[in-house]
């Protein structure tokens, strides 16, 4: 017989993979790239930064089960972690790549910084409370209860994707704010910088409105899972999160959007479009909301 010809094969191998089970088994997610996963993972060349296990080495035990189901809690949030969410997004629309991408806050590199000394004098943040902050402030919801099965399947992904880390080091890659482009051009906030909303509104409309939409929406896919985040309204981050901070938006924009060309953008046009996007309305931080006020009066 005639062996099959190359277009077949590739022809059976889509049938074979549409057809694959519905990923309601953590393990029937293994080869499948994340929710809104357009970055290829692993984004960086080895020995450039440091380069988190592939998914093939999750062990297969009860441990590697925990793992699997941080991975799935961390790329399909409003799913897995329904009842802490308030909003649709997912950690990794965020943290990028799964949580593995340098300078999109990567969990490899904050896992072995905590606990850590807070911004406020005297305190100190523990890895699971800058997860429940996340959780209230990026996904307008509850934090999760330190003994509940998605935190400790959370903090088990992240342990994972810092195997063979050095713990207590600050690895290159680290955080949103601080980044370093690929070309090696160094990220810093500017320094009193003035904003112009209308230019930003401009540089959205040709750099991100493809994506994210005219209207700042976004786009969501049937399961709904986004494809691309909303950017602001009341389905997009809170006032709480650090990224509805001006100078902050800012940096993570310049380091990772437009989506795979981080860096393109100069600090002035990062800084425009974060204020044009800050500009517009969403969810309060829940510190200053009514409800707050009113817990406070009945204190
Ligand atoms: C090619 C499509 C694309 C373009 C263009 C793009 N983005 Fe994104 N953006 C995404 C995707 C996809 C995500 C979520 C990443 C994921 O889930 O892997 C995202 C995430 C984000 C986030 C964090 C998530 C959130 O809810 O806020 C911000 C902020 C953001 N983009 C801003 C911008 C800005 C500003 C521009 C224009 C300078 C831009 N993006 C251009 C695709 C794009
Ligand atoms: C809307 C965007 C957004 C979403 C969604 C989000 N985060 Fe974050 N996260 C941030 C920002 C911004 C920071 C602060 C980064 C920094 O300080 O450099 C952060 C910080 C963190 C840190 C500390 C990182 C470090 O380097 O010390 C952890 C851990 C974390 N997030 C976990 C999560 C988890 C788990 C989820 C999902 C439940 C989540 N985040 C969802 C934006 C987001």
């Amino acid at each position: 017989m005639k062996p099959a010809h190359p277009g077949w094969l590739l022809l059976l191998g889509t049938v074979v993979a549409l057809a694959a089970p519905k990923p309601d088994a953590p393990d029937a997610y293994l080869n499948v790239p994340a929710a809104g996963n357009i970055v290829a993972v692993p984004i960086s060349t080895p020995g450039d930064v440091f380069l988190p296990p592939p998914i093939i080495d999750i062990p297969q035990d009860k441990a590697g089960d925990m793992i699997k189901l941080g991975r799935l809690i961390f790329t399909d949030t409003p799913r897995y972690a329904r009842r802490f969410t308030g909003n649709a997004l997912s950690c990794s629309n965020c943290h990028l790549s799964e949580g593995r991408k340098p300078g999109a806050a990567p969990l490899w590199a904050a896992w072995g910084m905590y606990p850590m000394p807070s911004a406020q004098p005297g305190e100190v943040w523990s890895f699971e409370s800058r997860i429940q902050g996340c959780f209230r402030y990026s996904q307008n919801g509850q934090g999760p209860q330190l003994d509940s099965p998605e935190m400790t399947a959370l903090v088990a992904y992240a342990q994972w994707l810092s195997t063979g880390a050095p713990a207590r080091t600050e690895l290159a890659g680290r955080g949103m704010f601080q980044q370093e482009t690929l070309a090696g051009r160094a990220l810093t906030s500017a320094s009193k910088p003035v904003y112009s909303a209308s230019h930003g509104q401009k540089i959205y409309q040709f750099q991100c409105a493809v994506c994210h939409g005219a209207d700042g929406l976004g786009v969501m896919r049937k399961d709904n899972s986004y494809q691309f985040p909303p950017l602001w309204g009341q389905a997009s981050y809170g006032g709480g999160s650090a990224l509805a901070q001006v100078s902050k938006l800012a940096l993570f924009v310049r380091a990772n959007m437009p989506l795979g060309r981080g860096g393109s953008l100069s600090e002035t046009e990062a800084n425009d479009v974060a204020a044009y996007i800050l500009s517009k309305p969403r969810p309060p931080d829940p510190r200053t909301g009514w409800r707050q006020r009113w817990r406070e009066a009945r204190r």
